[in-house]
């Protein structure tokens, strides 16, 4: 049995996740960090364990690292790629500091190249360039499939300052990122929000969304909401949103999952 455990904000994350699952044949379970790392104990059996997650800021989404600390692995064999936008910079280094502590021997570290999806910094990208990112995805995944099933071994390096500083940053600005989100008056309290945030970071509250200091900034949310009603501070967000174009909304749900 293969687990394969992702955090995906945007769909990006649970497109790869999936394909490999499905690609490398046999028994697997697709599960998502955000649950995971709700419970007190987590002890991860199983002949090979796969992390699927995006780089947020040259590191680590904060679940991921706090999952990837709590957990005890038992496993002979663990393979973790990072999704990005431009570039991943220290991002699989991080992980791989903390999973050699755990005495873990054979890792493998994969990159797959994908769409851009921090639409508050970068805005939505161009058609053509979503389709040349996700073609990318495509490939960069069928690797990942290869590498899994043939087992393969590498190593990266661990000791990127600049990115630590960065990512060290970004992780402090999270902590109160949630208190920006703003919500338009057209919001409807249709709950997809709810429904789709990976870490349970939204509530409905007389109708309307509530965010909390869970929220990891994934932009899913803000990506998702069919009437474009979510901002992020002064950034509003008129250009259609991003979802990977082979994940459906039901399965980025928490009850289809
Ligand atoms: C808050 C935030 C920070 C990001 N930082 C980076 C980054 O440092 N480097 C990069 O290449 N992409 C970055 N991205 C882009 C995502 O890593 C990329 O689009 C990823 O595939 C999204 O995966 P998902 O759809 O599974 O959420 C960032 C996205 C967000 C929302």
């Amino acid at each position: 049995m293969i687990k394969i455990f992702y955090f995906s904000g945007t769909g990006n994350s649970f497109w790869s996740a999936k394909k490999i699952g499905q690609g490398v044949g046999g028994d697997y379970e697709l599960i998502n960090i955000g649950d995971e790392a709700q419970k007190s104990e987590i002890i991860v059996e199983a002949d090979a364990v796969v992390f699927v997650f995006p780089s947020y800021a040259y590191g680590l989404p904060i679940i991921v690292r706090r999952f990837a600390k709590s957990a005890v692995f038992k496993t002979s064999y663990l393979a973790a790629f990072v999704t990005f936008g431009t570039s991943p910079g220290g991002t699989l280094g991080a992980l791989r500091r903390i999973l050699k502590k755990k005495g873990i021997e054979k890792m493998y570290f994969g990159r797959i190249p994908a769409v851009e999806n921090y639409l508050a910094i970068f805005g939505t990208q161009k058609e053509k360039k979503q389709k040349r990112r996700v073609s990318m995805q495509e490939k960069a995944t069928e690797e990942a499939v290869r590498a899994v099933i043939e087992k393969r071994e590498n190593k990266v390096c661990t000791c990127r300052v600049f990115s630590a500083f960065i990512s060290r940053l970004f992780s402090l600005g999270v902590k109160i990122f949630y208190k920006s989100y703003r919500v338009g008056a057209h919001c409807t309290g249709c709950g997809v929000c709810e429904k789709i945030c990976p870490v349970s970071a939204i509530a409905m509250k007389d109708g309307k969304p509530l965010f909390s200091n869970k929220c990891e900034h994934c932009q899913g949310c803000i990506d998702i909401c069919p009437l474009r009603a979510i901002q992020f501070g002064r950034v509003k967000f008129g250009s259609p949103g991003y979802r990977h174009p082979d994940v459906t909304i039901a399965e980025l749900s928490k009850t289809e999952t």
